[in-house]
């Protein structure tokens, strides 16, 4: 997959995984990233899904319906590479904390709903339930944060509080932070994440 690496000065804390939103590419979360765990290594990877071009990580059949398939077979793929990486940029695999906006956002959740262990952690920035009527694997213990809008018509109030409820249902310890706004990323949004990952991480 493309991807960038970078190796970050703490020789024990986690490394994120930044999955961008449609039509972004592995240098639009940096300075997410940068903003939230300055110290951090980030494994950033593009999306190898093209719609009209853009870069996703799977493919949709309409805005916010989902090619379950698809969405199945790269979950599976982004989480082997996972494995690989780990073992070329000799990070710990057990310790990587998924960092997403949108899109990003949902593989990262798909990955939490699909393998055990696949993620320590994970800060979901405007998710959807990114698949129902499954059983989710033991997220016992993993902390999730989510950032979600009042007024986001991407995903609304009460799908953000069904991925909350899903995700507590298999044992995650999930935090919801709302701002009044859309499904853009506000400045409070990233200070609210900030301040959730030195407490949590
Ligand atoms: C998705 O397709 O993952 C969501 O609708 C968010 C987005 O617009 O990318």
């Amino acid at each position: 997959m493309k991807h960038l690496y970078h190796q970050g000065n703490e020789a024990f804390a986690p490394t994120l995984l930044l999955l961008h939103g449609t039509g972004g590419t592995e240098r639009d979360l940096i300075p997410l990233a940068q903003a939230i765990a300055p110290e951090a290594s980030y494994l950033s990877v593009r999306g190898s899904v093209l719609e009209n071009g853009m870069p996703r990580f799977f493919r949709r059949l309409a805005e916010g319906i989902f090619d379950e398939e698809d969405l199945v077979l790269r979950t599976a793929e982004l989480n082997e590479f996972l494995e690989q990486a780990a073992e070329q940029y000799e990070f710990d695999r057990s310790r990587v904390v998924a960092l997403g906006y949108s899109n990003g956002a949902n593989i990262a959740g798909s990955l939490l709903f699909h393998h055990e262990n696949s993620l320590a952690g994970a800060i979901l920035h405007h998710p959807m339930v990114p698949r129902r009527g499954v059983q989710l694997p033991s997220l016992t213990g993993v902390p999730v944060f989510i950032g979600a809008g009042t007024n986001d018509p991407i995903c609304q109030t009460a799908e953000t509080e069904e991925l909350r409820s899903l995700l507590e249902g298999a044992g995650a310890e999930a935090t919801v932070h709302w701002e009044r706004f859309g499904h853009q990323l506000s400045g409070g949004e990233v200070e609210a994440a900030a301040n959730w990952y030195r407490e949590h991480i």
